[in-house]
């Protein structure tokens, strides 16, 4: 991107610069992306009806082989309910038009800079790990003065202390930021509730220790960020003050350039198609880290809510909740690691789930009056009802997966049935074939389009994959 297109705005005592968003392939062919994802789903709609029909009609002759056409058609139905999901949540934030003004890019310019406590929480994690996440958030270009980092270990480790301290002296060195060690005590009977609670005494912590700042951000203790995160999120919420929090894309540095489990095309799906048209839904979802907030936001929704495993998407939900706005960033500013076992990757995903699942039963059925929900717009509102199928949407997956081989079992003595079945209906099979063939053309049409500036290989993967695991989660 060129800084000569750069656009300087003045917001208070801070100056910005805007520069165009970058846009990805779905979004410069916009148009053609429309009408192929109303198209391609039409004919999948078209094509379902047909099979049903087909098994109907079947039906009507009175032989013995229906049972098992019906289970197909039901199998056909099942196994597409996550795609689905996923269309519906596309299709309506193409039917806002705002796809087509994706937000831009801005960067905070110069030395006039909001104050910012920076919270990175651990658990056990190693501490040469921990130090360059803490490292790399102090070597920030952000004036010194105008954030603080708050290490917030809840392991009590003695090597991450003193790697702290022996930090603390040379950035006092080099005039650097303040960092602060803290490690708090969860009396016995308490609940901990692991990173939310964390959280939320290091937010505390924050406020009792001199002025409390203005804004607060967020990193993993494995998540390392780019020098310039700050001063491009930040931005976000000087523009706009119903901006509560700026969300942005993560990407992995330890995953092998096969991607074997699909771990980054999982995220590369997520953060460069679905959460840029969540965006113009008003309905990103934090992901807990290299976030920035508006602390008089999150104290107006009584401090970081605790969870026990979502506590990111569930500060964001209840931020939307409370008519908050939620934005995305789309510059990659932060890089992390992902779990290096079949095992920890399954985890993961099971975590993911189960995070959702608490936030959902948390905030009750979306459409109902919940006091967490009273100012959640109607499109936020949408996009959760469709997550909490999803969250639940494994379930139809593993019973299509269970029905699917009981229709394929051969039937003793049935294929002169199946062939005078077949001779019966022949004009109606050669519709619903010819109807399929062009359900399977667009839907590859759509896929290329959706994902082409992805690995297609990963992405292939990915999609097969979530068949496949859906039973663990
Ligand atoms: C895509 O991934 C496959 C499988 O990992 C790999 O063989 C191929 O080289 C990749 N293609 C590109 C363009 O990176």
């Amino acid at each position: 991107m060129s800084t000569s297109k750069a656009i300087e705005i003045q917001r208070e005592s801070y100056t910005l610069h805007e520069t165009p968003a970058v846009l990805f392939p779905f979004e410069v062919y916009l148009n053609a992306f429309s009408v192929l994802h109303f198209l391609s789903w039409t004919l999948w709609l078209l094509h379902m009806i047909t099979h049903f029909a087909l098994a109907y009609q079947i039906q009507q002759d009175g032989s013995h082989v229906p049972w098992k056409i019906w289970i197909a058609a039901l199998c056909d139905l099942l196994l597409a309910i996550p795609e689905v999901l996923t269309a519906g949540n596309i299709g309506l934030a193409l039917c806002t038009g705002k796809a087509a003004h994706p937000r831009p890019s801005y960067r905070l310019h110069g030395r006039v800079a909001p104050s910012v406590d920076i919270m990175i929480t651990s658990c056990g994690e190693p501490a040469d790990m921990i130090i360059n996440t803490v490292a790399a958030a102090a070597a920030q270009d952000y004036p010194p003065e105008q954030f603080r980092i708050f290490v917030l270990d809840d392991s009590h480790d003695a090597d991450l202390r003193h790697a702290v301290d022996l930090l603390k002296l040379r950035l006092n060195r080099v005039a650097g930021p303040q960092v602060i060690y803290l490690s708090r005590t969860v009396m016995p009977g308490q609940q901990s509730y692991f990173k939310s609670g964390n959280l939320r005494f290091g937010i505390e912590q924050s406020q009792r220790l001199g002025e409390g700042s203005m804004l607060l951000a967020g990193l993993d203790a494995d998540m390392i960020p780019e020098p310039n995160w700050l001063r491009q999120m930040v931005p976000h919420l000087l523009l706009r003050e119903e901006v509560a929090i700026a969300c942005g894309p993560q990407r992995y540095y330890n995953v092998p350039s096969s991607d074997p489990l699909g771990q980054q095309a999982d995220f590369d799906i997520y953060f460069t198609v679905q959460e840029l048209l969540n965006d113009c839904l008003g309905a990103p979802m934090c992901t807990g880290t290299g976030y920035v907030a508006r602390r008089s936001a999150i104290a107006e929704i009584g401090g970081w809510p605790l969870a026990y495993t979502g506590e990111d998407y569930m500060c964001s939900a209840i931020l939307t909740g409370a008519g908050w706005d939620v934005v995305f960033v789309r510059s990659f500013l932060q890089t992390g690691l992902a779990p290096e076992s079949m095992t920890a990757a399954m985890k993961q995903r099971m975590r993911w789930t189960d995070a959702g699942l608490e936030v959902h039963q948390r905030l009750g059925p979306y459409l109902s009056a919940s006091t967490l929900t009273s100012r959640m717009k109607p499109s936020v509102r949408a996009v959760n009802m469709i997550y909490i199928i999803r969250d639940y949407s494994p379930l139809t997956t593993v019973l299509g997966m269970v029905l699917l081989p009981l229709a394929l079992i051969p039937t003793p003595g049935a294929d002169d049935d199946l062939l005078s079945i077949a001779n019966k209906h022949r004009p109606f099979i050669f519709w619903a074939q010819t109807l399929f063939l062009a359900t399977h053309m667009t839907r590859t049409l759509r896929v290329y389009l959706t994902y082409k500036h992805l690995n297609l290989s990963h992405v292939a993967n990915i999609h097969s994959q979530e068949m496949w695991s859906a039973p663990c989660e």
